[in-house]
Protein backbone atom coordinates (compact mmCIF):
# COMPACT_ATOMS: atom_id res chain seq x y z
CA UNK A 1 0.00 0.00 0.00
CA UNK A 2 1.46 3.40 -1.26
CA UNK A 3 1.92 6.23 1.42
CA UNK A 4 0.36 9.16 -0.42
CA UNK A 5 -0.30 11.45 2.48
CA UNK A 6 1.43 13.30 5.37
CA UNK A 7 0.47 15.24 8.09
CA UNK A 8 2.87 17.86 9.89
CA UNK A 9 1.70 19.05 13.04
CA UNK A 10 2.71 22.71 13.51
CA UNK A 11 0.32 24.34 15.80
CA UNK A 12 0.93 26.32 19.15
CA UNK A 13 2.61 29.05 20.17
CA UNK A 14 6.20 29.17 19.71
CA UNK A 15 6.93 30.05 23.06
CA UNK A 16 10.60 29.11 23.29
CA UNK A 17 10.94 31.45 20.10
CA UNK A 18 8.82 34.63 21.49
CA UNK A 19 8.57 37.56 20.66
CA UNK A 20 9.15 36.49 17.01
CA UNK A 21 6.06 33.74 16.89
CA UNK A 22 3.83 36.38 18.22
CA UNK A 23 2.54 36.99 14.47
CA UNK A 24 5.02 34.83 12.86
CA UNK A 25 4.47 30.44 13.02
CA UNK A 26 7.49 28.94 14.45
CA UNK A 27 7.76 26.42 11.36
CA UNK A 28 8.11 29.88 9.10
CA UNK A 29 11.46 30.62 10.62
CA UNK A 30 14.14 30.65 8.60
CA UNK A 31 16.63 27.65 8.67
CA UNK A 32 19.52 30.10 6.34
CA UNK A 33 16.88 31.20 4.09
CA UNK A 34 14.19 28.43 4.25
CA UNK A 35 10.76 28.13 6.30
CA UNK A 36 11.67 24.92 8.85
CA UNK A 37 8.47 23.11 7.55
CA UNK A 38 10.48 23.27 3.69
CA UNK A 39 12.49 20.58 5.46
CA UNK A 40 9.66 18.30 5.81
CA UNK A 41 7.77 19.09 2.58
CA UNK A 42 10.53 18.30 0.77
CA UNK A 43 11.74 15.45 2.16
CA UNK A 44 7.80 14.09 1.70
CA UNK A 45 7.44 15.33 -1.77
CA UNK A 46 11.02 13.61 -2.95
CA UNK A 47 9.15 9.95 -0.91
CA UNK A 48 6.51 10.35 -3.38
CA UNK A 49 3.82 11.75 -1.20
CA UNK A 50 1.55 13.85 -2.62
CA UNK A 51 -1.21 15.21 -0.38
CA UNK A 52 0.11 17.11 3.04
CA UNK A 53 -2.15 18.38 6.36
CA UNK A 54 -1.16 20.76 7.88
CA UNK A 55 -2.32 20.99 11.72
CA UNK A 56 -1.86 24.95 12.46
CA UNK A 57 -3.42 27.32 15.29
CA UNK A 58 -6.13 29.72 14.00
CA UNK A 59 -4.15 32.92 12.10
CA UNK A 60 -0.95 30.18 10.75
CA UNK A 61 -2.25 30.43 7.50
CA UNK A 62 0.93 31.78 6.61
CA UNK A 63 2.52 28.30 6.48
CA UNK A 64 0.02 27.18 3.89
CA UNK A 65 -0.34 29.76 1.69
CA UNK A 66 3.92 29.31 1.06
CA UNK A 67 3.30 26.49 -0.95
CA UNK A 68 0.99 28.29 -2.79
CA UNK A 69 1.62 29.96 -6.27
CA UNK A 70 2.95 33.40 -6.02
CA UNK A 71 2.00 34.88 -9.78
CA UNK A 72 3.18 38.43 -8.96
CA UNK A 73 6.35 37.35 -7.74
CA UNK A 74 6.63 35.03 -10.79
CA UNK A 75 5.61 37.90 -13.56
CA UNK A 76 7.93 39.83 -12.04
CA UNK A 77 10.97 37.32 -11.76
CA UNK A 78 10.20 36.57 -15.65
CA UNK A 79 10.28 39.73 -16.52
CA UNK A 80 13.68 40.39 -15.14
CA UNK A 81 14.94 37.42 -16.75
CA UNK A 82 15.71 35.29 -13.43
CA UNK A 83 15.18 31.41 -15.27
CA UNK A 84 16.71 29.87 -12.05
CA UNK A 85 14.81 31.72 -9.17
CA UNK A 86 11.78 31.47 -11.01
CA UNK A 87 12.13 27.74 -11.25
CA UNK A 88 13.09 27.61 -7.55
CA UNK A 89 9.36 29.05 -6.56
CA UNK A 90 7.83 27.10 -8.83
CA UNK A 91 9.50 24.10 -7.42
CA UNK A 92 7.89 25.25 -3.82
CA UNK A 93 4.19 25.54 -5.17
CA UNK A 94 4.70 22.02 -6.84
CA UNK A 95 6.01 19.62 -4.38
CA UNK A 96 2.47 18.53 -3.12
CA UNK A 97 -1.25 19.48 -3.02
CA UNK A 98 -1.30 21.15 0.74
CA UNK A 99 -4.11 21.32 3.23
CA UNK A 100 -4.64 22.97 6.30
CA UNK A 101 -6.86 21.46 9.74
CA UNK A 102 -6.64 23.37 12.95
CA UNK A 103 -5.94 22.34 16.59
CA UNK A 104 -7.80 24.83 19.10
CA UNK A 105 -6.55 23.50 21.85
CA UNK A 106 -2.81 22.30 23.01
CA UNK A 107 -3.89 19.08 23.99
CA UNK A 108 -0.59 17.26 23.12
CA UNK A 109 0.86 15.57 19.24
CA UNK A 110 -1.46 13.05 19.89
CA UNK A 111 -4.00 14.92 19.76
CA UNK A 112 -2.55 17.53 17.29
CA UNK A 113 -2.40 14.30 14.87
CA UNK A 114 -6.23 13.33 15.75
CA UNK A 115 -7.02 16.66 14.14
CA UNK A 116 -6.28 15.07 10.40
CA UNK A 117 -8.13 12.03 11.15
CA UNK A 118 -10.50 12.82 8.59
CA UNK A 119 -7.99 14.15 5.91
CA UNK A 120 -6.39 10.79 6.30
CA UNK A 121 -9.13 8.57 6.06
CA UNK A 122 -8.57 5.06 6.49
CA UNK A 123 -5.60 4.51 4.56
CA UNK A 124 -1.58 4.41 6.15
CA UNK A 125 0.09 7.73 6.31
CA UNK A 126 3.60 9.66 7.34
CA UNK A 127 3.69 12.31 10.19
CA UNK A 128 6.50 14.56 10.03
CA UNK A 129 7.43 16.90 13.08
CA UNK A 130 8.58 19.64 11.70
CA UNK A 131 11.37 20.67 14.72
CA UNK A 132 13.84 18.01 13.65
CA UNK A 133 15.30 18.51 10.46
CA UNK A 134 17.68 15.59 8.87
CA UNK A 135 20.43 16.04 6.00
CA UNK A 136 20.35 13.18 4.26
CA UNK A 137 21.33 12.38 0.73
CA UNK A 138 18.39 9.64 0.38
CA UNK A 139 15.57 10.67 3.00
CA UNK A 140 14.98 8.48 5.78
CA UNK A 141 10.81 8.50 5.32
CA UNK A 142 11.98 6.49 1.96
CA UNK A 143 13.59 3.79 3.78
CA UNK A 144 11.04 3.71 6.33
CA UNK A 145 8.00 3.34 3.84
CA UNK A 146 9.99 0.08 2.85
CA UNK A 147 10.21 -1.68 6.33
CA UNK A 148 6.58 -0.69 6.20
CA UNK A 149 6.06 -2.37 3.03
CA UNK A 150 7.73 -5.37 4.40
CA UNK A 151 5.95 -5.50 7.32
CA UNK A 152 2.58 -3.37 7.18
CA UNK A 153 2.85 -1.77 10.78
CA UNK A 154 4.30 1.38 12.14
CA UNK A 155 7.59 2.10 11.28
CA UNK A 156 9.19 4.91 13.64
CA UNK A 157 12.79 7.18 13.41
CA UNK A 158 14.77 6.42 16.11
CA UNK A 159 18.55 8.04 16.74
CA UNK A 160 21.11 7.22 19.66
CA UNK A 161 20.95 9.78 21.66
CA UNK A 162 23.40 11.20 24.68
CA UNK A 163 21.95 10.54 28.57
CA UNK A 164 20.59 14.00 28.83
CA UNK A 165 18.59 14.00 26.11
CA UNK A 166 16.44 11.01 27.24
CA UNK A 167 13.91 12.16 29.38
CA UNK A 168 12.22 14.97 27.05
CA UNK A 169 12.05 12.20 24.21
CA UNK A 170 10.16 8.94 23.20
CA UNK A 171 12.12 5.58 23.51
CA UNK A 172 11.64 2.20 22.47
CA UNK A 173 12.76 -1.11 23.39
CA UNK A 174 14.13 -2.53 20.90
CA UNK A 175 15.00 -6.24 19.16
CA UNK A 176 17.80 -5.57 16.55
CA UNK A 177 16.76 -7.46 13.34
CA UNK A 178 19.41 -5.82 11.14
CA UNK A 179 22.14 -2.93 10.99
CA UNK A 180 19.40 -0.09 11.29
CA UNK A 181 15.76 -2.04 11.75
CA UNK A 182 14.73 -3.44 14.69
CA UNK A 183 11.34 -4.63 15.96
CA UNK A 184 9.74 -2.50 18.76
CA UNK A 185 8.76 -4.80 21.87
CA UNK A 186 7.61 -1.64 23.82
CA UNK A 187 8.25 2.30 23.81
CA UNK A 188 7.83 5.08 26.19
CA UNK A 189 7.60 8.95 26.11
CA UNK A 190 10.22 10.90 27.78
CA UNK A 191 10.96 8.63 30.41
CA UNK A 192 12.90 9.11 33.47
CA UNK A 193 16.62 8.35 32.46
CA UNK A 194 16.78 5.26 34.57
CA UNK A 195 13.21 3.96 33.34
CA UNK A 196 14.30 4.76 29.51
CA UNK A 197 14.68 0.87 28.02
CA UNK A 198 17.32 1.64 25.74
CA UNK A 199 18.92 5.42 24.16
CA UNK A 200 17.39 4.64 21.20
CA UNK A 201 14.89 8.20 21.01
CA UNK A 202 12.47 8.51 18.64
CA UNK A 203 12.83 11.02 15.70
CA UNK A 204 10.23 12.79 14.52
CA UNK A 205 9.22 10.48 11.21
CA UNK A 206 6.55 8.07 11.26
CA UNK A 207 4.80 5.81 9.10
CA UNK A 208 1.32 4.64 10.72
CA UNK A 209 -1.56 2.68 10.18
CA UNK A 210 -5.01 4.45 10.33
CA UNK A 211 -5.63 2.40 13.84
CA UNK A 212 -3.84 5.15 15.62
CA UNK A 213 -6.81 7.59 15.18
CA UNK A 214 -8.88 5.31 17.72
CA UNK A 215 -6.16 4.31 20.06
CA UNK A 216 -5.69 8.12 19.76
CA UNK A 217 -9.56 9.01 20.75
CA UNK A 218 -9.48 6.16 23.52
CA UNK A 219 -6.19 6.98 25.25
CA UNK A 220 -5.41 9.31 28.24
CA UNK A 221 -3.45 12.07 28.66
CA UNK A 222 0.39 10.54 29.72
CA UNK A 223 3.88 12.52 30.02
CA UNK A 224 3.31 16.12 31.22
CA UNK A 225 -0.20 15.55 31.04
CA UNK A 226 -0.67 15.65 27.37
CA UNK A 227 -2.16 13.29 24.67
CA UNK A 228 0.97 11.50 23.68
CA UNK A 229 1.12 9.97 19.98
CA UNK A 230 3.43 7.49 21.25
CA UNK A 231 1.05 6.47 23.44
CA UNK A 232 -1.34 5.43 20.80
CA UNK A 233 1.49 4.16 18.62
CA UNK A 234 2.24 1.75 21.43
CA UNK A 235 -1.61 0.90 22.14
CA UNK A 236 -1.82 0.08 18.29
CA UNK A 237 1.87 -2.09 18.74
CA UNK A 238 0.41 -4.02 21.18
CA UNK A 239 -1.99 -5.21 18.79
CA UNK A 240 0.30 -5.02 15.37
CA UNK A 241 3.46 -4.88 15.94
CA UNK A 242 5.51 -2.14 15.13
CA UNK A 243 9.11 -1.58 13.65
CA UNK A 244 12.43 1.15 14.19
CA UNK A 245 14.52 2.73 11.57
CA UNK A 246 17.67 3.83 12.92
CA UNK A 247 18.73 7.20 11.26
CA UNK A 248 22.31 7.86 11.26
CA UNK A 249 22.71 11.59 9.04
CA UNK A 250 23.20 14.63 10.76
CA UNK A 251 20.43 15.92 12.29
CA UNK A 252 19.16 19.68 14.29
CA UNK A 253 16.28 19.57 16.33
CA UNK A 254 14.77 23.43 15.41
CA UNK A 255 12.44 23.24 18.19
CA UNK A 256 15.23 25.79 20.27
CA UNK A 257 16.66 29.25 19.59
CA UNK A 258 20.27 27.23 19.83
CA UNK A 259 19.11 24.20 17.58
CA UNK A 260 17.42 26.66 15.06
CA UNK A 261 21.10 28.60 15.05
CA UNK A 262 23.22 25.26 14.84
CA UNK A 263 20.45 23.87 11.63
CA UNK A 264 21.43 27.38 10.30
CA UNK A 265 25.26 27.73 10.65
CA UNK A 266 25.47 23.77 8.89
CA UNK A 267 23.21 25.25 6.01
CA UNK A 268 25.24 28.24 5.40
CA UNK A 269 28.54 25.98 5.60
CA UNK A 270 27.22 23.75 2.70
CA UNK A 271 26.81 26.43 0.65
CA UNK A 272 29.23 27.32 -1.92
CA UNK A 273 28.65 30.97 -1.90
CA UNK A 274 29.04 31.16 1.58
CA UNK A 275 31.15 28.67 3.30
CA UNK A 276 34.33 30.30 3.35
CA UNK A 277 33.40 32.85 4.76
CA UNK A 278 31.36 31.10 7.56
CA UNK A 279 34.27 29.36 8.08
CA UNK A 280 36.89 32.40 8.45
CA UNK A 281 34.15 33.92 11.01
CA UNK A 282 33.67 31.56 12.83
CA UNK A 283 37.32 30.67 13.35
CA UNK A 284 38.02 34.10 14.06
CA UNK A 285 35.06 34.35 16.50
CA UNK A 286 36.00 31.53 18.92
CA UNK A 287 39.44 32.81 18.97
CA UNK A 288 38.11 36.24 20.67
C1 LIG B 1 7.88 14.48 20.28
C2 LIG B 1 7.54 13.00 20.54
C3 LIG B 1 8.76 12.28 21.07
C4 LIG B 1 9.92 12.43 20.11
C5 LIG B 1 10.18 13.92 19.81
C6 LIG B 1 11.19 14.05 18.71
O1 LIG B 1 8.14 15.10 21.51
O2 LIG B 1 6.48 12.95 21.47
O3 LIG B 1 8.47 10.91 21.22
O4 LIG B 1 11.07 11.84 20.67
O5 LIG B 1 8.98 14.60 19.41
O6 LIG B 1 11.45 15.38 18.37
P1 LIG B 1 8.05 16.70 21.69
O7 LIG B 1 9.31 17.24 21.09
O8 LIG B 1 6.82 17.14 20.97
O9 LIG B 1 7.99 16.93 23.17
Amino acid sequence: MDIRKAVIPAAGFGTRFLPVTRTVPKVMLPVLNEPAIQFSVREAAVAGIEHIVFVISRGQEATNDYFQPTPSLELALEERGNADLLQAMRGISSMAHTSVVYQDEQLGLGHAVLMAKDAIGDEPFAVFLPDDIIYADSPPIGEMMRVFAEYGSSVIAVKQVPDAAIPSLGVIDPEPLSERVYRIKGMVEKPRLEDAPSNLAIIGRYVLTPDVFDAIENGRPGAIGEIQLTDAIEAVRAEQGAYAYRIIDDHFDVGTPAGMLKASVYAALLRDDMAREMREWLAAALVD
